[in-house]
């Protein structure tokens, strides 16, 4: 447990637009992909001592298909097809774990949808 929360809706987007149309989210509202290709989020993490260290995913899913995003640390892919599965609604939020490599300052986390449906809907990464 532990670590940091970073709201989408303070991200950089592109893409994807920040809405608060479905409970249960944490901070002011979540980012909605737009149902394309491409769009992302990236976040700035700043940190003080270099490592890997996991990363957290808060999302909804409420269509029955994955929504899988390639996540990028500086420019770097770390997996190009993390899944985000089903969560049953979009009320419904889960988490997605992922280890993620940070240099000592800040960093560059960016989650780019890989399907024509775009991601999941987006509240937080927390690390
Ligand atoms: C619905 C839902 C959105 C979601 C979208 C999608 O429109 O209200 O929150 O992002 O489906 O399929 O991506
Ligand atoms: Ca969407």
């Amino acid at each position: 447990p532990g670590g940091t929360d970073h709201q989408a809706e303070n991200a950089t987007l592109s893409q994807a637009a920040v809405l608060s149309n479905h409970a249960g989210y944490t901070g002011t509202g979540f980012v909605d992909y737009t149902n394309v290709v491409g769009g992302y989020i990236e976040w700035t993490v700043t940190v003080t001592a270099a490592g890997s260290r996991p990363g957290t995913f808060r999302y909804a899913n409420g269509t029955t298909a994955g929504r899988p995003l390639s996540i990028a640390v500086n420019g770097v892919t770390v997996t190009s097809g993390l899944a985000f599965n089903s969560t049953g609604s979009w009320s419904t939020w889960t988490d997605q774990t992922i280890n993620v490599p940070l240099q000592a300052g800040a960093n560059t986390i960016r989650a780019t949808a890989t399907t024509a449906t775009g991601g999941p809907n987006m509240d937080k990464l927390t690390l």
